[in-house]
């Protein structure tokens, strides 16, 4: 299995080159995350691909992860604060279309959801829409790994300060994790020639019969 290879060539890089990642590639990557599964699926969460160096160096500002600036391209996953029922309303209605289904076909679903949903707290949703963010962060780490571009997963950020940077409160959203992409820096990661670290499979995984 190729990913297999891929993922032991992985590892979260600590220093990055110069060299940028392409376009194609990051948007590669980015239609993975969006095709992954999501809970009711539903994507309770929004992406930003930040380039721009101003932009990084402010949202660096404080945290010890160097990668926030320094690597090609930064990935924002930023979860909903609320699943609002027009949110879902809109959602199923999209769906419909998609699946060639007539107008009010998932018409269960949706009442579903929005009853769900709306005695949810404030503090459910998030950590709702926050584990489905992560799930596009696994996603993301496998894409990467197999365009053979390196990426660093990054929970050492100041959210508050990504939420004011990124206006994100206004849109509803909060930074969740955020992923760092670009090239390892051979010479310069001391982890770029460390062998990986991982339990046995014995250890990790248990058989039920
Ligand atoms: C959710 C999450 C948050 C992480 N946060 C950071 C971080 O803030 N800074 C960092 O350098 N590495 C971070 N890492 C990388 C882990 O330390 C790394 O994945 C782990 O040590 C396993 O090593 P490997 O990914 O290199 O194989 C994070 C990883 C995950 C999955």
């Amino acid at each position: 299995m190729e990913l297999i290879k891929n993922l032991k060539w992985r590892y979260a890089v600590k220093k990055y080159s110069e060299e940028k990642v392409s376009e194609e590639k990051v948007d590669q990557i980015v239609e993975a995350i969006n095709l992954t599964a999501s809970s009711c699926g539903i994507q309770p969460y929004r992406l930003f691909v930040i380039t721009n160096p101003e932009i990084r160096k402010r949202l660096g500002e404080g945290s010890f992860n160097a990668q926030i600036h320094a690597s090609s391209h930064l990935l924002v996953f930023a979860g909903f604060n609320e699943i609002s029922s027009d949110y879902i309303v809109d959602y199923i209605e999209m769906m419909e279309q998609q699946r060639n289904l007539e107008n009010g076909a998932l018409n269960v679903l949706k009442d579903t959801l929005v009853d769900y949903f709306s005695v949810q707290t404030p503090d459910q949703n998030v950590i709702w829409s926050d584990k489905q963010a992560y799930i596009g962060l696994g996603t993301a780490l496998i894409a990467a790994a197999e365009l053979k571009v390196d990426a660093t997963p990054m929970e050492g950020f100041d959210p508050k300060l990504f939420d004011e940077v990124l206006g994100l409160s206004e849109k509803g959203l909060h930074a969740s994790v955020i992923l760092s992409l670009g090239y390892r820096d051979n010479e310069n990661d001391f982890l770029a020639s460390a062998p990986k670290s991982r339990l046995p499979i014995s250890k990790f995984s248990t058989k039920i019969n």
